[in-house]
């Protein structure tokens, strides 16, 4: 049965802007997490903490997060490579971060540089480290339904980076689909294996909807207890290290679904399109999401 109530991760200021390839002004990026806030999202990935030369266009993130009013019931989780990025992240006074694996080894070496193994190595200390500090920390896994490397990638493979992270401290495990390419039956079928060993209840779903299919695969994912679901605001973005990967699955996309299904988020739909409108007339294009489109001809 489908759960009661989902937390939609709003992951649009990150994952949704990374890729862009214009500087995005700091005080956009911070206007458009006020928004989503409004909206009534309580996830909201702010930015990360990697290198800047890697990613120029989260250089700002510290500057990001110091323009946030402070809200209590929201977090603003950021991405956090290593131990020098926790250190960043930890100056900023951030209650939340995510660490950021792979289940593919030539996706870790081209995203993060390193192998699966030294990634664990790495994550290790970060993850003790932020507890210590009494941080939450999430983590991600990639190339969860395909790789642009290496094509197919095992579901034993996701199940064995999902439960290293979990081990090592993680809270929640976000299943990533960097590049879009499941399918409805394949989503479930890996998330099922993974489910073996770590429970649903810890596990999120973040998929890309390169191919159009993202939101079949959360529907058939959902039906097993999966009720957290990553998604950016007029589906913005594309991972830098994934050629030819398109978006998230669009949050207006998401929410609307599943209102219509009566599964709660607790996010006001007309204002998470507004948001959506704002950054995409501040981008120069039309939001991808197709209920965004639709709510804004009506
Ligand atoms: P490296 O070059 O191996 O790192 O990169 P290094 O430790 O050798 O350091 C090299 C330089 O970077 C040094 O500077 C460091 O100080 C600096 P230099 O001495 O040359 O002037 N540096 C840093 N600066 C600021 N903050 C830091 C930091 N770390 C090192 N934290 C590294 C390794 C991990 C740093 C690099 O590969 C990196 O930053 N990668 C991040 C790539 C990224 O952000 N990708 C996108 C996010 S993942 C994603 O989108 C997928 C996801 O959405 C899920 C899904 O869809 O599947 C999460
Ligand atoms: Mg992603």
């Amino acid at each position: 049965s489908y759960p009661a109530r989902v937390r939609v991760v709003e992951v649009g200021p990150r994952d949704g802007l990374q890729n862009e390839p214009g500087m995005v002004p700091t005080d956009a990026k911070a206007s458009l997490i006020e928004a989503l806030a409004d909206a009534g999202l309580t996830s909201i990935e702010a930015g990360s903490f990697v290198s800047p030369k890697w990613v120029p266009q989260m250089a700002d993130t510290s500057a990001v997060l110091a323009r946030l009013r402070p809200r209590p019931e929201v977090a603003y989780p950021v991405l956090v490579p290593n131990l020098q990025g926790l250190e960043r992240a930890l100056a900023c006074g951030v209650r939340e971060i995510a660490v950021f694996g792979s289940a593919s080894e030539s996706f870790a070496e081209r995203n993060i540089n390193c192998s699966i193994a030294e990634s664990f190595e790495r994550f290790t200390p970060v993850v003790e480290r932020a507890q210590n500090a009494g941080l939450r920390v999430r983590g991600y896994v990639s190339c969860t339904l395909g790789c642009p490397y290496e094509g197919e990638i095992s579901a034993d493979a996701v199940a064995e980076v999902a439960s290293a992270l979990i081990k090592m401290g993680c809270f929640e495990v976000s299943l990533g689909d960097t590049i879009g390419v499941g399918t409805p039956l394949k989503a479930r079928r890996m998330v099922e294996r993974v489910a073996t060993d770590v429970p649903p209840e810890k596990l999120a779903l973040h998929f890309h909807d390169t191919f159009g299919q993202a939101l079949a695969n959360i529907l058939a994912c959902l039906e097993l207890g999966v009720a957290v679901i990553d998604s950016a605001v007029a589906g913005l973005g594309g991972c830098p290290y994934a050629p030819g990967a398109s978006g998230n699955v669009a949050t207006e996309d998401v929410v609307y679904m599943l209102g219509g299904m009566g599964i709660a988020t607790g996010v006001d739909l007309r204002a998470l399109a507004t948001a959506g409108q704002l950054v995409s007339r501040q981008l120069g294009r039309e939001p991808a999401s197709r209920v965004a489109r639709a709510l804004a001809a009506r």
